[in-house]
């Protein structure tokens, strides 16, 4: 069944001339029909390279309105309409302009996880793999860092000579996570690194053995000569590393690391999409567009140096 969907979908992307950009945190049955796999940064620099037509991206919102930047020529397709990012909705543009006013003097770097709308009043965007790197780059040293507290507390951590201001917002799904869950899960798997993502509030992230985005995280477990992981982010990640890696063992940090957003795309989704029976194409004015994409050209110049 599932194998049926499958070839359908590679069927009708080849036919339609759809390049299929899939978030790590998508199920494994999405990733095996996607061009490309990645965190936000890699997806991002996929988006300006591919040379299809269409660009189904499967993941949160924010993601599909970051292609739909890059690429104002090309159709982008969110095949989930309800699949948003909470965090990015945290802030509205009222919220940050008057932040701005209370900073007057600090340069805005948006965590890439925000709305287009938004990003039209920051100065640079990042990513979680991008962030310390893009902000030691930055001639400017007072930042105002929105919208996760936590990630702007890990990266205030790497970046001592910035002066970091953060703002109250998180991800639900990492922020829930706990030093009583490490313990809990540490005990139970005592020869196990735990690797965690940046969103974590910053007592787990203190007791990570590593810290970094969702490929980075994936890339450490494959390449590590050591044969045992608790995971610190979104079950999917255990559940595709469990498959590229059969020889090591892979456990949640909680049972309960679940984004429902990004599992609200299924491979029937991609397939509807595909066939026009579902899925939103992203469409932006050209005024909220150029200036959102000024910040993500920023990070992309920052970040390939
Ligand atoms: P990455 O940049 O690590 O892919 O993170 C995106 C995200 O939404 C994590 O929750
Ligand atoms: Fe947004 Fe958190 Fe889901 Fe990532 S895991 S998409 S930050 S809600």
């Amino acid at each position: 069944m599932i194998k049926d969907i499958q070839e359908r979908i590679l069927r009708l992307k080849k036919e339609k001339d759809v390049c299929i950009l899939a978030h790590c945190y998508q199920t494994h049955d999405i990733l095996e029909v996607a061009d490309f796999v990645g965190d936000s940064f890699g997806l991002a620099q996929k988006a300006q390279q591919t040379a299809n037509k269409t660009v189904m991206m499967c993941g949160v919102r924010f993601m599909a309105e970051t292609v739909k930047i890059l690429c104002p020529e090309k159709t982008v397709l969110l095949p989930e309409p309800d699949a948003g990012c909470p965090m990015a909705e945290q802030l509205d543009k009222e919220m940050l302009s008057q932040l701005k006013e209370k900073y007057p003097d600090y340069a805005v770097v948006a965590y890439i996880n925000t709305t287009a709308e938004l990003k039209t009043l920051c100065d640079v965007c990042v990513t979680s793999s991008s962030a310390p790197k893009i902000i030691k780059r930055m001639d400017e040293d007072k930042i105002l860092f929105i919208p996760d507290r936590n990630l702007g507390g890990y990266i205030a951590k790497q970046c001592p000579d910035k002066e970091i201001v953060t703002v109250h917002g998180c991800c639900p799904t990492h922020a829930k996570m706990t030093k009583h869950d490490v313990e809990t899960a540490k005990s139970a798997h005592p020869d196990a690194l735990l690797l965690v993502h940046p969103e974590c509030e910053t007592g787990v992230v203190a007791l990570a053995d590593f810290v970094g985005s969702t490929t980075e995280i994936m890339d450490f477990a494959k390449q590590s000569d050591r044969t045992e992981f608790i995971i610190g982010t979104e079950n999917s990640i255990v559940q595709h590393l469990g498959i590229d890696c059969p020889d090591k063992k892979f456990y949640p940090l909680s049972k309960d690391f679940v984004c429902h957003n990004m599992q609200l795309t299924k491979l029937a989704s991609v397939l509807h999409c595909l066939e026009g029976a579902g899925g939103e194409e992203i469409t932006m004015d050209e005024k909220t567009r150029l200036s959102a994409k000024a910040c993500i050209d920023k990070m992309l110049e920052l970040g390939n140096e």
